[in-house]
């Protein structure tokens, strides 16, 4: 498994104790069965053919990379929390580049719902993360609003939401279920959200993010334009 992150992580200059202390964060993670099908770009495509385990693993590089930085400027940061959230931010269900699934109303569009389905899945997946409830606060609100500033949706009711997941919601419990929901009504306008994780290592996954997202992601028109429309003709070659 090591081998096969070196060859996708991005530059960076982290020392090999650093990268050492990185591994024995994400390794765990990618070892579960669920990421490692999501390791394969022609399962689960992110952004062009970029898997989205691959845009995950740059990500939470990235998240720790702006941790370091900003504790060496003396903030506290807990990189581990940070590099955990970056690792469960988009766990969705289903690849959302030319998928089939049509949605009833717009606002359950993926783009708003899909950082709920991923704070699901990672319940469900790795529920030893969300035992501490303080750092399961941390990361839930961390993987929800990771869009900021693309909007959340709020959620009311989950049935109302066409969740791809929907059906893992009874195995969760009420109190972290209360906790999505509540976060997902802070700075509620209409149907959604528009709110920065109030958490420095939420932040810090949002900035990472659009870092991987725009500069090492996104390499042709089509890639880009597929966040708009959810269609690639590349990705049918
Ligand atoms: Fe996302
Ligand atoms: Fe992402």
């Amino acid at each position: 498994m090591k081998k096969k992150l070196i060859q996708i992580l991005p530059k960076h200059k982290l020392t090999d104790k650093e990268l050492d202390e990185f591994f024995d964060i994400i390794i765990p993670i990618c070892e579960h069965e669920e990421f490692k099908i999501r390791l394969d770009a022609l399962k689960f495509p992110h952004h062009g053919n970029i898997s989205l385990g691959e845009h995950i693993v740059k990500d939470a590089l990235i998240t720790y990379a702006l941790c370091k930085k900003k504790n060496k400027k003396g903030k506290k940061v807990n990189k581990r929390l940070a590099v955990i959230t970056a690792m469960f931010h988009d766990l969705y269900e289903k690849p959302w580049q030319n998928s089939e699934i049509k949605k009833k109303v717009f606002r359950n569009a993926h783009g708003f719902t899909h950082p709920i389905e991923a704070s699901i899945n990672a319940i469900i997946w790795y529920p030893e993360y969300f035992k501490n409830r303080k750092e399961a606060e941390i990361i839930i609100d961390g993987i929800l609003h990771h869009m900021f500033p693309f909007p959340l949706r709020s959620i009311k009711n989950f049935e109302e939401l066409e969740l791809n997941n929907y059906n893992k919601i009874k195995k969760i419990d009420d109190d972290l279920l209360e906790m999505i929901i509540k976060s997902s009504n802070k700075n509620k306008l209409f149907n959604v959200s528009f709110k920065k994780s109030i958490y420095l290592e939420g932040k810090l996954v949002s900035k990472a993010d659009k870092i991987v997202s725009m500069l090492k992601d996104i390499t042709s028109f089509n890639a880009l334009l597929a966040c708009l429309t959810g269609k690639n003709p590349d990705l049918k070659k």
